[in-house]
């Protein structure tokens, strides 16, 4: 008895100590350099620079990435996970290009907190507003950091409003620049009215120096930056957009700081932001609505499957979220799907792209089991009492193209393709009931279709190639309103790979029209704008 209290204790305690979040931006807003420069003042990297090498090894490694290399983006999401101050941070990275939303939507159900880096100079861009909308449906509590102030940018007063306006969140900025974009040296933090001085670094490699001066001496020494800052700061106190604990962790507000992430400038308040602010592990609620104590028995769900990572050892990786308990390497798992047990003996962690064996994992970390070819994303595993967590939010598929291998021959592998890179989530596919026998792929983003082709060509030796459809907008039906709606003209119904059914428009009017005929039919509640 006593040793389950000293066990529940310290799973308490371990869970207590973990942030996990990621960082959304738009491509470019810097949170490659953002990610980089928390390793730096953790202390995990002795300079930045070294994952930027680790990235530039990775073409090496699989040569799928090879194409994420040449198109500069990132198609994979890897986890990290390095220590500060007490804390033990988890940062699930999100891919970085619009086309995979559905990807960086499925990371985003695995964290607790979001950090969104906004380039002053653009403020918030299309991709970000998508990003919010989920941040939003699943309650995420979100930092806000104005990047780049080191170079030429919008007013930050004016951005505030724009994040309210265009984001419907309220930004409460914690620190304020002094200087204008372009000549920033330094910011006050509101919550003690002093100012810091920041020093460049060479090229931002090591920390940056910083200098804390008292608002007095500030005030001569920064003359007239000094007083349009305290002014400005004057009117957000005036208006009440100051940090409030309560209304962030409802995502009702997003505490605001800026810096500039390449010159290490306001990093260190941001990473003290993450452990300060952002909550730590909460019991996750199941599929019945009911929460799973951290320290219930051992449970976990899948949110990223990734294959192939390495093409000298052919392999699954799928990354769990530990939900509940102490994962210790080895234990056995029940996969939840199918009643089966799993074996965790080769579970590991991700630093980069290398790869080092997990042997103690709890409630926030990210665990990658290899060899995993059976889980699915969104499968539940857990140790001793079963448990089942709500399903993904689905994505309305926008682009339709039907698919056939080039090669007869080669209908093999293109099957095997096939239901890998459905179960990895790369896209979706679909078979029409009745009718054309080829699978129809269905996507968020055009670019899926580029990786499922060359992945196709190249992990599974088959040439495809695409053939239009007219369809344009999906909605997910009932077997019972599918056997009605399914004959209308211009409509037709597919299957999905775990059995949805799925009602395919030509057009979006099309749809509208089906839906005031149909009232009584209620066409799923996909996200997205299709
Ligand atoms: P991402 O992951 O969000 O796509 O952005 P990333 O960090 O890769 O940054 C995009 C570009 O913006 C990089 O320049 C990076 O150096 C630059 N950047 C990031 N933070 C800052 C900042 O605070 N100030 C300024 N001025 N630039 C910043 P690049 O030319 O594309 O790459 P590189 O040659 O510098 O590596």
């Amino acid at each position: 008895m006593l040793t389950e209290e000293v066990e529940s204790g310290e799973i308490l305690k371990e869970a207590a100590r973990r942030r996990t979040f990621a960082i959304i931006s738009h491509p470019d807003a810097g949170k490659t350099t953002l990610t980089e420069k928390f390793l730096l003042y953790a202390g995990a990297i002795a300079e930045a620079g070294a994952v930027k090498a680790r990235t530039g090894r990775r073409d090496t490694r699989s040569d799928w990435m090879a194409m994420e290399q040449e198109r500069g983006i990132s198609v994979t999401s890897t986890a990290l996970q390095f220590e500060y101050r007490d804390c033990v941070i988890n940062l699930l990275d999100t891919p970085g290009h619009r086309d995979f939303s559905e990807d960086t939507y499925r990371v985003l159900t695995a964290v607790d907190a979001v950090v969104m880096v906004l380039d002053v100079a653009k403020g918030v861009e299309a991709q970000t507003l998508k990003l919010f909308e989920v941040c939003r449906s699943l309650g995420l509590p979100m930092i806000t950091f104005l990047n780049k102030l080191d170079r030429p940018g919008r007013s930050p007063l004016e951005l505030l409003d724009e994040i309210e306006a265009k984001i419907g969140v309220r930004p409460t900025p914690v620190t304020w620049p002094v200087g204008i974009p372009g000549e920033f040296h330094g910011v006050i933090d509101r919550r003690t009215g002093g100012f810091t001085r920041f020093e460049r670094s060479v090229r931002g490699k090591t920390l940056a120096p910083e200098v804390e001066v008292d608002a007095s001496v500030a005030a001569t020494e920064e003359g007239g930056d000094w007083t349009n800052a305290a002014d400005e700061c004057g009117l957000l106190d005036a208006v009440g957009a100051s940090h409030d604990q309560e209304s962030f962790l409802e995502g009702k507000t997003s505490p605001l700081f800026v810096g500039s992430a390449m010159n290490n400038f306001g990093v260190r308040s941001l990473l003290d932001a993450v452990v300060d602010l952002i909550p730590s592990p909460r019991p996750r609620r199941d599929v019945d609505g009911q929460t799973r104590s951290l320290d219930a028995p051992l449970s976990g769900f899948v949110f990223k499957i990734q294959a192939n990572m390495d093409p000298a050892h052919r392999d699954h990786v799928a990354f769990v979220r530990v939900c509940s308990g102490r994962f210790v390497r080895g234990v056995s798992l029940t996969h939840a799907a199918t009643g089966r047990t799993f074996s965790t003996k080769y579970a590991s962690s991700l630093f980069g792209s290398d790869r080092s064996t997990v042997e103690v994992a709890f409630p926030g970390d990210v665990v990658g089991l290899v060899n995993a070819g059976e889980l699915r994303i969104g499968d539940a595993l857990y140790a001793d009492s079963p448990v089942v967590f709500p399903s993904f939010p689905q994505f309305a598929p926008e682009l339709f193209r039907r698919v056939r291998v080039k090669d007869p021959g080669r209908a093999k592998q293109f099957r095997r393709g096939l239901d890998q890179l459905e179960r990895e989530g790369v896209l979706q596919v679909l078979y029409e009931l009745d009718g054309d026998p080829l699978p129809v792929l269905a996507a968020v983003g055009q670019m899926q279709f580029e990786v499922f082709q060359y992945r196709m060509e190249h992990e599974f030796g088959a040439l495809t190639e695409y053939l239009s459809t007219p369809y344009r907008v999906a909605r997910v039906v009932t077997a019972e309103d599918a056997a009605t709606l399914g004959r209308i003209p211009g409509v037709r119904l597919l299957r999905r790979g775990d059995g949805t059914l799925l009602l395919l428009f030509e057009s979006a009017i099309r749809l509208q029209t089906v839906m005031r005929d149909h009232p009584e039919v209620d066409f799923g509640a996909l996200l997205g704008s299709g």
